[in-house]
């Protein structure tokens, strides 16, 4: 007689709530495994069963339970609230299982059942707030160190996603909640709405609707689960809603496609139209240094830099990509271009200038070192992924170094004379240009 393992993700809470499938899987069982408060939920469908509850730091005994039960020819659905593959029992239970030298061609076969997450759960109960990207983060740091989290958190706040937070807070971890509303506030309107949603679809079922800048004092728990809108999430009439988009493409919801725009094609902006958005940005706005361009566009220097490349017009800016095999070339080349300030940029907002000649550089191995009486600056060449001339015409010419995530590496720069550019070495300069670019790919 062969066992067969269920994992049967059950939904929210609520039997209406449970599919159709999981129903059948547990009606199925002979024993039904689970942590103490899933068993309760569950409790009308268990008649009959063997039952076998394990408390919260119980996970790898439930799963050994499982394994050991379907040995014995037993059928048995191993349950878990919402969707067990998500932040559930799934995972730990498939490395119990290879871990005793179970495959899949084992005569105990495994059957995944998946249910309602909670974060789907949620939404539901407040609106519509996951109708575009959304991520989802677990604060526990029980398994999972914090910089970890933290990262995650910094990258999903930088890139706009729609974020729910599972396992925010419980009696013991009270901070983490305070840490990730200080790390969305640096790239979050303080008034971006907050679902905060306890107990879905369950009796002490609570909602509590508010901004970003008042999350961490509400009342939050450990059957919480919080929804952070994007830039553009709203809440109008008691809903939390993000917009999928339709005002991007149509006049109005109902309206005709914008101008240039076609239903059931990509945006015109495409992959690279947005570059020239951005070229029409700076021209339309004289003055700005690269670096305040992409604080704007929320990008890197390097993807700048691409935008200005790939056309004709961008005001007083210019750009061009080096050939990659020229890339040291560009070195050399500097020599004709007389006095140099060379630019390094610390992350944290120093900004070094550095005055030198070529001559002052030399290539040792995956070093650049820049050497003169006054300073040595050593620089890794091996992160150096690309380089554009650039410049702004009549305040300064030079070149980027970009690494391969496109931030700036360093930037040599020429220097006037007598508060002029001397002609002769602007002519050097265009000479550069004129030889070690690559052909305009023109968008
Ligand atoms: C270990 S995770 C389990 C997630 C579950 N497998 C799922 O897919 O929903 C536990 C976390 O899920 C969230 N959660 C589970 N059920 C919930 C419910 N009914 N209402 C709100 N949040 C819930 C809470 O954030 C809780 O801390």
């Amino acid at each position: 007689m062969n066992g067969k393992i269920y994992l049967v993700g059950f939904g929210p809470g609520a039997e209406e709530h449970m599919s159709f499938k999981a129903k059948a899987a547990i009606s199925e069982s002979d024993v039904v495994i689970g942590y103490t408060t899933y068993i309760k939920l569950v409790k009308d469908l268990l008649d009959g069963k063997e039952v076998i509850k394990k408390g919260m730091t119980e996970e790898i005994d439930r799963c050994i339970e499982a394994y050991d039960q379907a040995k014995l020819g037993k059928t048995v659905a191993l349950i878990s609230s919402g969707d067990i593959g998500v932040y559930g029992m799934a995972g730990p239970t498939y490395e119990v299982l290879l871990q005793a030298g179970w495959t899949p061609n084992d005569d105990i076969q495994v059957e995944i059942v998946p249910g309602s997450t909670a974060l789907s759960a949620c939404a539901s109960l407040v609106g519509a707030p996951l109708t575009h990207d959304f991520c989802s983060i677990s604060l526990s740091d029980l398994l999972t160190p914090w910089p970890v989290i933290s990262r995650r958190l910094e990258a999903a706040g930088h890139a706009d996603f729609v974020i729910a937070l599972y396992n925010p807070k419980s009696g013991r971890r009270t901070q983490q909640i305070v840490e990730a509303q200080t790390i969305l506030l640096r790239y979050r309107r303080p008034d971006t709405p907050v679902a905060i949603v306890k107990s879905a679809y369950r009796r002490r079922q609570d909602i509590q609707l508010v901004r970003l800048d008042e999350m961490s004092n509400c009342d939050i728990g450990m059957l919480t689960t919080v929804l952070i809108g994007n830039s553009s999430t709203f809440i109008q009439e008691g809903l939390m809603i993000t917009p999928r988009g339709y005002a991007n493409k149509y006049s109005s919801l109902t309206g005709e496609a914008k101008e240039g725009e076609q239903a059931g094609i990509s945006l015109s902006m495409g992959l690279e139209g947005w570059y020239a958005c951005l070229r029409q940005y700076v021209q339309d706005n004289a003055g700005l240094t690269l670096e305040k361009i992409a604080d704007y566009f929320g990008v890197v220097v390097g993807e700048v830099l691409n935008a200005i490349a790939a056309g004709e017009n961008a005001g007083e800016h210019k750009a061009a990509r080096i050939k990659n095999d020229s890339l040291a070339d560009v070195i050399s080349a500097c020599e004709k271009w007389g006095r140099l300030r060379g630019i390094i940029r610390a992350e944290a907002g120093a900004v070094t200038e550095l005055f030198l000649q070529a001559k002052d550089v030399e290539m040792r191995g995956d070093w650049l070192n820049i050497e003169t009486d006054a300073f040595h600056c050593h620089i890794n060449w091996s992160k150096v992924d690309s380089a554009y001339l650039a410049c702004r015409e009549g305040k300064s010419y030079g070149v980027n170094f970009i690494d391969n995530k496109g931030h700036l590496v360093f930037r040599l720069l020429l220097t006037k004379e007598n508060a002029e550019f001397s002609a002769e070495k602007l002519q050097a300069y265009w000479h550069t240009w004129h030889t070690l670019v690559e052909e305009k790919d023109n968008d």
